[in-house]
């Protein structure tokens, strides 16, 4: 069955004259109420992620689920449940995401995946694979080839900055890999026309073919054949395919923002037709920028967004000068009617970052009954950035040449194939045990 939503993805045209949010892996624009997260799932077609599939996390993982889950900020999903009963069943899986190396100086919401893809790979101890999308770059900006492939370097420190673990980790620039990825790339284009990828994507004639080819180099890590040296196939593997014209049966999971999911309809869509396992997804809300929650953060604009450069002073200034606040207008205001959560962007930033739960209701309940002010927040989360974002800087300038150069090296990554789980159905028969 097809994985389309009803309707197709609209040029940006057409979206705006219905006054509709605009939600493509290029564009997000979403009016002034923000963008409707749960319209969003209707559109795509994916799943809410539950209270029930986070006790399942908890329950299989043997650790409390990372924050970002606790609150909402990866929200939605596509067979979950599927790869955690291949887990449980002992059934490899490897994790897949990427980033598109446009800028020199990556900013805080692109950290956001990467800080939950490293949470995963703690907890499920599985291989990672990156994908540098220089390529889509070239393609889609005025940037010159061999510096898009700089950047792939420039980025890929700070990627390897979030503590990802080398001997599990392989991060590649699709300049340098697509030798080994094109014959899987060649399966996929061979399986997606034209008008498929006009209806999902809005691309049109007048646009140059590289784009259109595109979404099969996206789709192509999401297949494991594209990593023979991470899961190499033996004869017998092979024998066995041809005959049950199956792929062996190792899942992909791809944590991402949400806008990425066209590419990713796509990949399952094919999936089948090239005896591959359909990749689960986990997606993520975007982050807002300064000016506020209807606007993703991003790189272009200076004061819209704090990047991983900035020094302590960049980001009290910017805070103090930009953030969009739900606070009262004056003091007394603030504290007669308290601050509107929902469209305060120092609340939300601290959602994000600020790990510690009994800290934050803290914060939610003052500022939103009007006892604690605007530049009180304001404050905490100046605090909690600089601490963050020099960390950041400090890990990020201890990472060698050599070292980047290894997680990019095409070499065998260590780790142990699963096992089937010891299934704990719930807590009651955990007690019962005891
Ligand atoms: N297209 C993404 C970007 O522009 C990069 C990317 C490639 C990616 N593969 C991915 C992102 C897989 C998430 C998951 O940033």
């Amino acid at each position: 069955m097809s994985e389309q939503p009803q309707e197709p993805i609209q040029s940006t045209e057409q979206q705006q004259e219905k006054k509709e949010q605009i939600v493509t892996p290029w564009d997000v624009d979403a009016g002034d109420d923000g963008v409707d997260y749960g319209k969003l799932i209707n559109q795509f077609g994916s799943q809410a992620i539950s209270e029930d599939l986070l006790e399942r996390i908890e329950r299989v993982t043997k650790k409390p689920v990372h924050h970002f889950l606790k609150r909402g900020i990866f929200f939605s999903h596509r067979d979950m449940h599927k790869l955690l009963d291949y887990y449980e069943q002992g059934k490899p899986f490897y994790l897949y995401t990427g980033r598109g190396p446009s800028s020199e100086s990556m900013h805080l919401g692109h950290l956001i995946p990467f800080m939950f893809t490293k949470y995963l790979q703690d907890v499920f101890d599985v291989p990672l694979v990156v994908q540098m999308t220089d390529d889509e770059k070239f393609l889609w900006k005025k940037l010159e080839l061999e510096e898009a492939h700089r950047l792939t370097y420039e980025n890929a420190k700070d990627i390897i900055a979030c503590g990802f673990d080398m001997s599990k980790t392989f991060i590649f620039s699709n300049l340098d890999y697509m030798g080994h990825l094109y014959r899987t790339v060649l399966e996929i284009e061979k399986s997606v026309t034209c008008s498929q990828v006009k209806g999902v994507f809005g691309f049109e004639d007048s646009d140059n073919i590289g784009k259109f080819s595109f979404p099969a180099i996206q789709a192509a890590p999401s297949f494991y054949t594209s990593f023979p040296h991470i899961f190499p196939e033996t004869a017998e593997d092979k024998k066995k395919q041809k005959k049950t014209k199956r792929k062996n049966d190792i899942m992909c999971l791809i944590p991402c923002a949400i806008d990425q999911d066209p590419y990713f309809r796509v990949t399952r869509d094919v999936a089948p037709k090239l005896g591959f396992q359909k990749p689960a997804l986990i997606h993520s809300k975007f982050f807002p920028a300064l000016q506020g929650a209807n606007k993703k953060m991003s790189s272009s604009s200076d004061t819209s967004s704090i990047f991983l450069t900035d020094t302590p002073k960049q980001i009290k200034d910017k805070i103090n000068k930009h953030a969009f606040s739900g606070g009262g207008a004056t003091k007394e205001d603030q504290e007669k009617y308290g601050a509107n959560l929902a469209v305060d962007v120092p609340y939300q930033y601290l959602q994000f970052f600020l790990e510690d739960d009994v800290q934050l209701e803290d914060i939610r309940e003052k500022y939103s009954t009007g006892k604690m002010l605007t530049g009180q927040v304001k404050g905490a989360l100046i605090d909690l950035l600089q601490k963050m974002v020099a960390e950041h800087q400090e890990r990020r300038k201890k990472i060698t040449d050599e070292q980047v150069k290894e997680f990019l090296s095409v070499r065998k990554l260590s780790f142990t194939m699963p096992t089937k789980k010891e299934v704990v159905p719930s807590a009651t028969t955990e007690a019962k045990k005891e």
